[in-house]
């Protein structure tokens, strides 16, 4: 692999997770014992990135570095960072602590399951062709419905994809969008592939992961987890 510069991870759990309903943020919760964030903090602890930045509320750093960090000894944690009100704020945060790097890999902490072997595939796909994301093939037929509760169009299935993290993109690339979309008054991106393709112009890669990558977002998604922990026999 040609490598232009060091990998960074940006984990990011600086979310309330107002559809879980749970009394502390979704990725805080135990699963076999430990936080759902220590999961993804652990698979790229044994990934090949050079180093992690974890973004969290102000409130939660103490907590992430004694209780998750020091305690599990994860080493390539190099900076906590605050997050923003929105997950993009997060990841601009995120960005701006890394200025050394060369490519970036964007990652929800609500995402326990990812493997290290798709991190380390992820890792070569960014360095061969740029902006990519894991995503896999929806199995539902997907509607477009409007305020009255009408399906109105039905997108056909072969396009469609659910799309996940991590996402990985050349660290510049990756600034520069954030830089644009700063200028801009925008409220409705919920990822990092839109942000490309918005304010750069550029497709994004779509690589097919694991539909297990799930990310926990309801109370129900945490039994998915429970399941995909016992029948992989996780450490724990
Ligand atoms: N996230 C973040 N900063 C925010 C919002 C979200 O770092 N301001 C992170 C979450 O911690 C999560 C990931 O982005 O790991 C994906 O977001 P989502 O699943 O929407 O989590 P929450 O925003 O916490 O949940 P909800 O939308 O239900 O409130
Ligand atoms: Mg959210």
């Amino acid at each position: 692999m040609n490598i232009m510069g060091k990998v960074t991870a940006i984990v990011l759990a600086a979310g309330k997770g107002n559809r879980m309903h749970s009394e502390i943020p979704k990725q805080y919760l135990e699963v076999y014992n430990k936080p759902i964030l220590y999961y993804a903090l652990h698979s790229f602890e044994q990934s090949q990135v050079d180093n992690i930045v974890l973004v969290t509320r102000q409130e939660d750093i103490a907590y992430c570095k004694e209780q998750i960090i020091d305690k599990y000894g994860i080493q390539k944690v190099t900076d906590i960072v605050q997050g923003g009100e929105e997950r993009y704020w997060s990841v601009y945060n995120g960005l701006k602590t890394c200025r050394e790097t060369g490519y970036v890999l964007i990652h929800d902490s609500a995402r326990p399951c990812i493997g290290i072997g798709r991190i380390n595939e992820m890792i070569e796909e960014v360095v061969r062709i740029g902006a990519c994301t894991f995503g896999v093939p929806v199995k539902d037929t997907i509607k477009v419905v409007n305020e009255d509760g009408y399906g109105i169009d039905t997108p056909p299935r072969r396009y469609l994809w659910q799309i996940q993290t991590p996402q990985a993109f050349i660290y510049k690339d990756l600034v520069r969008a954030y830089e644009k979309m700063r200028e801009d008054c925008t409220t409705d991106i919920t990822d990092d592939t839109m942000i490309v393709e918005r304010y750069l112009h550029q497709n994004t890669k779509v690589i097919q992961g694991d539909y297990s990558n799930i990310k926990v977002t309801t109370p129900d998604d945490l039994d998915a987890v429970l399941n995909f922990f016992k029948k992989n026999k996780k450490s724990c």
